[in-house]
């Protein structure tokens, strides 16, 4: 997400470009079942069930970079959900508009075979191994509207930094409890190898109990590792936490309310993990 962007002239109104599938060249697609062989491995213990229920119904499994036509329909038969390509980042009423009307937007390039731990920007893989799979389930499905339309209303009370934070430490970089054992369903995790076992099993970052006005107080990294994650006792719970949710006086009381550090951990916290930070941390990020 993101504001000023000029939109490219091959986009539509709506910022969708076709995504051209029968133009991948066969490295592109190699790169694909690279990265996904590279991933699948580790995540069946580590993934939660929706996640790997989602890559077993929406076949992602089969060769190569997935037609985003053919995986709507599957998607869509499910959840009502479809999958459009985008030309790169989207402007925020953009996104929250195609959130809010059940489509997922989708970077259509795949990175080079030389940097499959590298990432400018999202790319097919990212965006469709990493968010689409859990799009599949029908709780997640609509907590990915509700975001979307809580989007579109916090457009008016110029509130999109708190709301952003919401999306990264859920969709992005969520982890959930399943019959006690923590499982990893953020995107930005579940698509990256390194991170996938950092998140779980490494003791620097905090693994904390999910709040979401602590979430959405909380500052984030983009150039590292993440230092604190939050984790949620269900999907159903995440959901009703921000569908039922009135944001208008949580935007107001949050106002007044400092932002707390990425590493941070404060006395209410529910700490499941208390990070030991050994990592060393790139450069300061506020
Ligand atoms: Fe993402």
């Amino acid at each position: 997400m993101t504001a000023t962007l000029a939109k490219p002239p091959s986009a539509a109104d709506d910022w969708t470009i076709p995504q051209d599938w029968a133009s991948y060249s066969e490295n592109e697609h190699r790169v694909w079942d690279r990265l996904f062989a590279r991933q699948i491995g580790m995540l069946q213990s580590r993934a939660s069930t929706a996640f790997l229920n989602g890559l077993e119904s929406l076949s992602l499994s089969r060769a190569g970079i997935p037609d985003f036509a053919d995986l709507s329909e599957r998607l869509h038969r499910l959840t009502g959900w479809r999958v459009v390509a985008v030309p790169g980042l989207v402007p925020d009423e953009v996104f929250f508009d195609h959130l809010a009307n059940r489509r997922f937007v989708a970077g259509r390039f795949i990175r080079k075979p030389e940097q499959l731990d590298y990432l400018e920007e999202p790319d097919v893989f990212h965006d469709v191994f990493g968010h689409v799979p859990l799009l599949a389930d029908p709780v997640f499905a609509d907590y990915m509207q509700a975001y979307g339309l809580g989007g579109l209303r916090a457009l008016n009370f110029h509130s999109l930094e708190k709301l952003a934070r919401l999306y990264w430490y859920t969709v992005e970089f969520g982890l959930i409890r399943e019959n006690g054992a923590l499982k990893l369903y953020g995107s930005g995790i579940v698509s990256s190898f390194g991170e996938s076992m950092f998140a779980l099993e490494d003791s620097s970052p905090n693994r904390i109990g999910f709040d979401l006005e602590r979430v959405m107080r909380t500052q984030y990294r983009i150039d590292d590792y993440q230092q604190s994650y939050f984790v949620i006792d269900s999907f159903d719970d995440l959901l009703h936490r921000t569908r039922d949710a009135d944001f208008a006086p949580v935007y107001a009381r949050l106002e007044n309310l400092p932002d707390i550090a990425p590493d941070a951990i404060l006395v209410e916290d529910r700490v499941i993990h208390r990070g030991t930070q050994e990592r060393g941390y790139a450069g300061a990020k506020s």
